[in-house]
């Protein structure tokens, strides 16, 4: 029997129509588009604003065009992998509400976070199941509403993210494309620069956790940025002379969008050619499980069969990694 490889075989996207612009944030709290274009490098990002909607909604939306695309019906998906910061509720899992919601009735589905690295340890996850041999068709998403946990008087944290959702097949392979390798890290002692205070069994939810505005995200922006370019560069960089990859042989970059500086300090690190790394945080800003396949979605038609691509991350835990792919299909 030939070896199995699990490869992505569809990719889809969903953004909101809302544009919430650096001059709008700058009549919010006292911030400039110079500044935020300077320090992070986004010029809008896109929010959920319509009553009643959720990540959930996002993520379906995301899916039903990915099942459209690839000509898969509900019926035949056997798994749906959610990876979320801000699920509609604390259960069930969004990914059960993302199944409901489009009409997949014979997988089982479950919920899975790892901060803004949570698509890439999905990834991980997904090609395990595809790996097994008894799961055929298994989707990711990555879906945040990430407007319902900023704080919108916090004037260091609310320009870096935006909503968004992205969903990519993942389907056995016998030819040597799909996941080759991945890298991932955890450190759990990094939680205290990068977290949510209450809301969870350490803290439930009181008036006092409202009134502190403990509902809201936490950062302590500088030593996440500097964990971040750190953790980022030292895998992607390790990923390439563990494979012998050189800065020639890759054809893209695909990296989380928490910083325009993080990104280009990790393709700096890796001597990449700037036209090589997939940015698109200037439109978008740091939707974090969402990053990475809105990326894919946009560069779906540059992408070729064989390309070599590097996935990297960073995020709340701390969680970081990499993998490399090659991917499976030209152009449709
Ligand atoms: O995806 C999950 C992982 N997260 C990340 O990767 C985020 C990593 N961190 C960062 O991207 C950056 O640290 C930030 C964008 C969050 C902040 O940028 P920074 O260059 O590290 O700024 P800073 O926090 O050192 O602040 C510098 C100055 C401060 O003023 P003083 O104390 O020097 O007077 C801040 O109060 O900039 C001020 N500042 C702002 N000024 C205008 C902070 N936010 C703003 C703002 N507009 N929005």
């Amino acid at each position: 029997m030939n070896k199995i490889n699990a490869a992505i075989t569809g990719v889809a996207g969903y953004v909101p129509d809302y544009v919430l612009t650096n001059d709008e944030l700058s009549r919010m709290v006292d911030t400039s588009d110079e500044w935020i274009m300077t320090r992070i490098g986004i010029k809008e990002r896109r929010i959920l604003k319509e009553e009643g909607k959720a990540t959930s909604d996002m993520g379906a939306e995301a899916v039903k065009q990915l099942l459209e695309k690839t000509n898969t019906s509900p019926g035949e998906v056997d798994l749906l992998i959610c990876t979320t910061v801000t699920p509609d509720m604390q259960f069930p899992a969004t990914a059960n509400i993302i199944s409901d919601k489009v009409g997949i009735k014979n997988a089982f589905s479950f919920d899975m976070n790892a901060g803004c690295s949570g698509f890439l340890f999905g990834m991980s996850a997904a090609s395990k199941f595809i790996l097994s041999g008894k799961y055929k068709k298994v989707i990711l998403v990555g879906a945040d509403k990430m407007s319902s946990i900023v704080d919108y008087q916090d004037r260091s944290t609310c320009p870096i993210f935006g909503d968004g959702a992205g969903a990519v097949l993942f389907e056995p392979v016998t030819e040597d494309l799909g996941i080759i390798d991945e890298i991932l890290h955890v450190d759990g002692a990094g939680r205290k620069h990068l977290h949510q205070k209450a809301g969870g069994s350490l803290k439930p939810p009181t008036h006092e956790t409202v009134d502190a505005r403990e509902h809201f995200i936490y950062q302590e922006g500088q030593p996440v940025f500097k964990a971040a370019v750190k953790g980022m560069a030292d895998v992607s960089v390790e990923m390439m002379e563990k494979h012998n990859i050189t800065a020639d042989d890759l054809a893209w970059l695909v990296p989380h969008q928490a910083n325009l500086r993080i990104i280009s300090a990790t393709a700096k690190r890796m001597n990449l050619n700037p036209e090589k790394v997939m940015i698109n945080i200037q439109k978008y800003g740091n939707t974090t499980d969402a990053t990475l396949p809105l990326l894919l979605w946009e560069w779906e038609n540059k992408l070729k069969k064989g390309d070599k691509l590097i996935f990297s991350t960073f995020g709340a835990g701390f969680t970081w990694g990499a993998i490399y792919l090659k991917w499976a299909y030209n152009p449709r």
